[in-house]
């Protein structure tokens, strides 16, 4: 039995995840559906007969979807769809990091209740599995300290600054016209959408919801390329730094360019690539490293998190007040979204 996928978003993340279920088809899940926007893209020609395409995002609650995969982004109507997903009966997948940042709490709440899965590995990081590596993998530590580099655009712009000595505005263009920065450069500059993704790191390493408001800010549309000379000369380089530290009053985050050494790790980042170094009690600094940005790494996240639910769904006994639900699901046809 494989879990029945039904996806929202259907832009450069959503087309990746879609393309891979398809190409390379797997046992544990099957793309059944697609919701798109009304008004929006229209179904495009490679998509099968056999998966359905709808623009009412209700199409998803029906009874024969088990995993609601969410690739739209923003706050509305992302939250009401997933809350309706829940209680639905669905587990959730999604990559949206301002979501996840501000309601995620609540949306795990929900999940449990509804003994359903909610996962969120593409929001952090794109393609680098650093929500599951810190949730799990050093869950025997007591995590102290989280330093990454977790906007792409930012280390391109940085760079460009850097190697061919531009001014910002001219490095900043180049980066739109490659498709790296949005016409709105905004989130990513000011360090707006690094801090989502470091408020969600704060809460998997350290137990501690943190607002993103509450995270301090700081541009990269000042740096200069007379920055970069006077960083060199120390043996530095400047790159956008996400940052937090758990302290004796709380946990202290920022995000702002700062000073990296040049033989260190986030020297070393370039283009898309991300880096998160995590240091813990025991453990000490454990750094990961990869692709952070771009519709395939983030499908890898994205695929990673629907095996899991089904490894966690497919394989359990069904709980009493899901096991009706399984029933139904096994039951239930609507050709109508088909
Ligand atoms: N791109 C990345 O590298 C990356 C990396 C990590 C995480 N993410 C996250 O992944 C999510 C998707 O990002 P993306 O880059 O794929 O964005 P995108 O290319 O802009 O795609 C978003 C899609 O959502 C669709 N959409 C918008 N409103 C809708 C509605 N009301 N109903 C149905 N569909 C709607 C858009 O439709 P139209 O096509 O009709 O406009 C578009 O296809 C975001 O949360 C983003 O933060 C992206």
């Amino acid at each position: 039995m494989a879990l029945r996928i039904g996806v929202v978003g259907f832009g450069t993340v959503g087309q990746s995840v879609a393309r891979r279920l398809l190409d390379t088809p797997d046992p544990r899940v099957r793309l059944l559906r697609v919701c798109g926007r009304a008004n929006g893209r229209e179904r495009p020609a490679w998509l099968p007969r056999s998966v359905g395409w709808t623009t009412d995002f209700d199409a998803l609650l029906a009874p024969d979807i088990d995993v609601v995969v969410e690739l739209v982004g923003g706050i509305q109507p992302a939250r009401s769809w997933l809350h309706r997903a829940l209680i639905a009966g669905k587990s959730v997948v999604t990559a949206n990091k301002q979501l996840v940042a501000e309601h995620g709490q609540e949306l795990l709440a929900l999940a449990a209740r509804q003994q359903r899965t909610f996962r969120f590995e593409g929001a952090v990081a794109g393609g680098v599995p650093v929500v599951r590596a810190v949730e799990d993998g050093l869950a025997g530590d007591r995590l102290l300290g989280i330093t990454g580099i977790l906007n792409g655009t930012c280390n391109y712009i940085l760079s460009r600054i850097e190697r061919a000595g531009i001014p910002f505005d001219e490095a900043l263009r180049e980066a739109q016209e490659l498709g790296y920065a949005e016409a709105d450069p905004t989130a990513d500059v000011d360090g707006f959408d690094a801090r989502a993704k470091l408020a969600i790191l704060c809460a998997i390493a350290f137990g501690v919801r943190v607002r993103t408001s509450d995270i301090e800010c700081g541009s990269i549309a000042s740096v200069t390329p007379d920055d970069f000379l006077r960083a060199g000369r120390h043996g530095c380089t400047i790159r956008q730094i996400a940052s937090a530290e758990r302290t004796e009053d709380g946990v202290v985050a920022c995000v702002k360019p700062t000073l990296v050494p040049l033989d260190g790790p986030f020297a070393r980042a370039s283009g898309a690539q991300n880096v998160v170094a995590v240091r813990g009690e025991l453990g000490g600094e454990t750094v990961f490293t990869g692709q952070g940005a771009g519709g395939n790494p983030t499908a890898v996240a994205v695929l990673s998190d629907l095996f899991a639910v089904a490894r966690r769904e497919l394989s359990s006994v069904p709980a009493p007040a899901a096991a009706g639900a399984a029933r139904k699901r096994g039951l239930a046809l609507v050709p109508k979204y088909a």
